[in-house]
């Protein structure tokens, strides 16, 4: 049986230990504090079957609190409180937050025999949010950041997920970049949408994200970033995780974000993180800088990849040698196409509109496939066609 992995909240260690050792023969118990603001992104991170939170004493209303907003982040994860023993009201305050079942530390015997069921009702309770996060980091300002990430949500719906939501998270600087590519009004931004995070659902997402007329969602910073000031920076990365909740791929366009606390909770939360640099000295020199202070704060920089940026084979330095002076893996090339790109922008439509077959454009598909494991359907309105054509001759 694969090991179970518990995580226990609680600030006294007697009975993190007494939990611990009425579950040890079933798993691992994890121990947190409360009030660690961290604490949703530790419960991703560490992927979870149960959490225990305790309710004893004054602690009955701030557990309530957390697993309220625990199972806004974590819709699937099963909570389950914890007292030494426990009385109805205790029971009903739990339930009511959302708690599943509630064991008594004293009686080691009965919550082993809760967990156990639980476990076999529902034998994987993933904590994890089911979809994914992709982020790109511009080593500085112009490199294709913004083109990359919108280029490739877009990619993501047209042709890999046309049925399933898809998120482009603008966060590059001027804010609305992406959208402005795209032709889209973004009215509902990201402080707005933290704003929102108590009522955050399915219908609020219908209809207050902005969608490109391909279906993919859009969510930009506010035009003025001292709105950002506004929203704490824990319900910032609330709103973050639960975006992976809702998404089925998010794609997070980190251009020229300087919220350092932010930057490094999306890359933490983030499935893979591509670095768009430029074949030239100043593109590496801020790469380096930019993750010098990413490896000071103790972020694993092995996770990131490099892109090289407007890549031309006619320039001598090669994509190769700056991925190993960065220490970091390359994973691919985005060819430079300054024409295109410049036709494009200037009547306001994607590459993937003006040329679909771009080379550009198959260097992004490479990294889609990779990312959902499916080869994408290339233009779907053309197989719909051959579809009905062969149905109409049979
Ligand atoms: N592969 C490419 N080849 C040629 N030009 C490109 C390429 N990718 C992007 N560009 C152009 O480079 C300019 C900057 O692109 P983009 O806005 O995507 O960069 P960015 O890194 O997001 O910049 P910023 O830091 O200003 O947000 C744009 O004019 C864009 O059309
Ligand atoms: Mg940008």
């Amino acid at each position: 049986m694969v090991e179970k992995r518990f995580i226990v909240v609680t600030d006294n260690e007697t009975r993190f230990n007494e939990l611990n050792d009425a579950l040890k023969s079933i798993g691992t118990s994890v121990w947190l504090h409360w009030n660690t603001d961290l604490l949703a992104q530790l419960v991703g991170s560490l992927g979870t079957d149960i959490i225990f939170i305790d309710f004893i004493g004054d602690n009955a209303e701030k557990a309530a609190e957390l697993t309220r907003s625990l199972l806004v982040v974590y819709p699937r994860l099963w909570v389950v409180g914890f007292a030494h023993r426990a009385d109805s009201g205790l029971i009903l305050e739990a339930m009511r937050a959302g708690a599943r079942d509630f064991v008594e530390l004293q009686s080691p015997m009965d919550a082993m025999r809760t967990v156990k069921s639980i476990l076999e009702q529902s034998p994987s309770l993933p904590a994890q949010p089911s979809g994914k996060m992709i982020t790109m980091l511009g080593a500085r300002p112009g490199v294709g950041t913004t083109t990359a990430a919108m280029h490739l949500s877009l990619l993501l719906k047209q042709e890999y997920l046309p049925d399933q939501p898809v998120l482009l998270l603008d966060f590059g600087y001027p804010s609305g970049d992406a959208a402005l590519y795209l032709d889209t009004k973004v009215a509902f931004n990201f402080c707005d949408a933290v704003r929102s995070l108590r009522r955050f659902d399915q219908a609020l997402l219908n209809t207050a994200f902005a969608h490109h007329k391909s279906g993919l969602a859009i969510m930009s910073l506010p035009q003025n970033l001292a709105e950002l000031r506004d929203i704490t920076p824990t319900d910032a990365m609330t709103m973050l995780s639960l975006l992976k909740s809702y998404f089925k791929v998010v794609v997070v366009d980190l251009g020229g974000f300087a919220g350092l606390d932010l930057l490094l909770y999306a890359l933490g939360i983030s499935d893979h993180v591509h670095l768009v640099c430029e074949q030239t000295i100043p593109s590496v020199y801020s790469a380096r800088q930019m993750l010098g202070n990413l490896r000071d704060r103790g972020f694993d920089a092995e996770r990131i990849g490099m892109l090289t940026g407007k890549y031309d084979t006619r320039i001598d330095m090669a994509p190769a040698q700056i991925a190993e002076n960065l220490q970091i893996r390359l994973d691919g090339h985005l060819p430079q196409r300054t024409e295109k790109m410049i036709a494009c922008a200037n009547i306001g439509k994607p590459l993937l509109e003006v040329a679909p077959n771009d080379p550009y454009l198959n260097a992004l598909r490479g990294i889609a496939t990779t990312l959902t494991g499916v080869t994408g359907v290339r233009n779907p309105a053309q197989n719909m066609s051959v579809l009905r054509k062969m149905f109409s001759y049979a």
